[in-house]
């Protein structure tokens, strides 16, 4: 139901107990008025009556109802005479007023007073005297329904009255309606003008209020989605640059080991017939000997050199035995190197199992490079390296009991700090730099495992 009909059925019911009051208040009055007047008119009628018998007592009934019959009726009261065997000898006529008519009973039956009616007895009969409430009971009817078609009448035109000044009063809160209703189906430029009333006024600046800060809110959500696509781009970016480093290392491990190594092999061999023919003919040159024997110690340097590289470039344990096995190589070779350093591992489970090879590679390289700035920066002698996968996410951890970093964050102009953030970033995941409990520098990053998707690649540049 709209609040205009709600409002006029409030009123109309108002008024309708106001009418219905009304009406309770005007029937005791009615009812009094009758009862005042019939039992005054009753008494009289009794009195006169009474008199007139004590002077006719003398006579006959005859006389009697001669008297009656002249005299008709006295206001609103029947009389009846009876003889003593209770044959009617008399019977006042009907009032003419208003004959024919008469007030409903139910109605009757509210107003009309109890009066016992009054026996009289004459001449061994009886003449009974009845109050007759009819008429004036018809009267306060009549009266009632006048005044009842007035009332609805005038309820009617005030009904009407208030179904218009409401509507117009309303109809500010139509126009708020409507600008809302547009604003539910995504038009969040509309305005209300400016409305009729302080009240309407200050809703209607409420409203537009509420559109220009959705519309501020849209537009800062979708600068925030365009911002996320741009973020999520370059995610895709990196990884793919990432990727194809990694891939582009591989290949250069390759092509050292098999084309390089061979070519330095080839060159060792010759080197090595070279020192045998120099050295073991007679009469042999002992200049060339010499140098085809620094040759040979070139060439070694060289191998040595070249098989040093290609673990650098593409740790072999993380293509043969997965990420923690490579992790636990480097920190083996990195004891080997640094003996000074006590180095603790901790990889509780195997978390490179199923693991994404771009979480693994990223993940590796994280720690390789974690540790590298240990061993160039920190002066520690205890280091530990976590590796736990848990809550959906791998946790890496390279903690160091070294001089630690004043400011931890990555530093400008490097590169080693940054590219950990942007490779843990490119991953979907997060890293952080802060002070350990060691007393030096603390790495730690969450890579998220579940539900970790292969970033979308950039298009190659045509
Ligand atoms: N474990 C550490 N302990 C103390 N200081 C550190 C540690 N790791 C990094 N730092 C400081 O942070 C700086 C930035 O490190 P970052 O790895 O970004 O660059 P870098 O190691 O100096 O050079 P590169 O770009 O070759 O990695 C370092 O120069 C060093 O001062
Ligand atoms: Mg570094």
């Amino acid at each position: 139901m709209t609040l205009r009909a709600r409002i006029n059925l409030i009123i109309a019911s108002l008024m309708l107990v106001v009418v219905g009051t009304l009406t309770v208040v005007d029937l005791l009055g009615t009812r009094n008025a009758v009862r005042e007047e019939i039992s005054a008119s009753h008494r009289i009628a009794t009195q006169l009556v009474r008199e007139v018998l004590e002077h006719y007592g003398q006579g006959n009934a005859g006389q009697l109802v001669q008297f009656l019959t002249r005299v008709g009726r006295v206001r609103s009261n029947d009389m009846t005479l009876y003889a003593a065997d209770g044959q009617v000898l008399y019977r006042s006529p009907p009032s003419a007023y208003k004959q024919g008519r008469d007030a409903p009973g139910w109605y009757a039956r509210l107003v009309i007073p109890d009066l016992q009616p009054v026996e009289l007895p004459v001449f061994g009969g009886s003449l009974v005297i009845r109050s007759n409430a009819s008429r004036a009971v018809l009267d306060g009817w009549d009266d009632m329904k006048a005044q009842m078609l007035g009332t609805l009448v005038l309820l009617l035109a005030v009904n009407l009255l208030v179904f218009a000044i409401v509507g117009r009063c309303l109809q500010p809160l139509s126009d708020v309606r409507a600008v809302l209703d547009r604003m539910g189906q995504g038009d969040y430029a509309v305005r209300l003008p400016r409305l009729p009333g302080a009240e309407a006024q200050s809703m209607g600046e409420a409203v537009n209020r509420l559109g220009a800060a959705i519309e501020t809110n849209r537009a800062a959500s979708l600068q925030a989605a365009q911002a996320e696509a741009r973020l999520a781009a370059e995610r895709g970016f990196v990884q793919e640059l990432q990727s194809r480093i990694e891939a582009e290392r591989r290949d250069l491990a390759a092509s050292l080991h098999d084309e390089m190594g061979q070519s330095v092999t080839a060159v060792r061999t010759l080197a090595h017939t070279l020192v045998q023919r120099c050295g073991a003919a007679p009469g042999g040159d002992p200049a060339a000997r010499r140098a085809g024997e620094l040759l040979l110690r070139t060439t070694d340097g060289l191998y040595d050199a070249m098989h040093a590289l290609i673990p650098r470039l593409r740790p072999p344990a993380l293509d043969a035995l997965g990420l923690s096995a490579a992790v636990a190589d480097l920190v083996q070779g990195l004891r080997i190197q640094h003996p000074g350093i006590a180095f603790e591992l901790n990889l509780p489970d195997a978390p490179d199992l199923a693991l994404p090879e771009p979480l693994q590679i990223g993940a590796y390289r994280i720690v390789q490079e974690a540790l590298t700035n240990v061993l160039r920066h920190a002066q520690a002698t205890r280091v530990q390296v976590g590796l736990v996968r848990r809550e959906h996410a791998l946790h890496l951890q390279v903690d160091d009991d070294g001089v630690g970093m004043a400011r931890p964050e990555p530093v400008a102009g490097r590169y080693g700090l940054y590219g950990m953030v942007e490779r843990a970033q490119a991953l979907g995941g997060a890293l952080r730099l802060g002070r350990s409990r060691l007393g030096g520098l603390a790495v730690r990053a969450r890579l998220p495992v579940d539900g970790w998707v292969m970033p979308t690649p950039v298009p190659p540049l045509a």
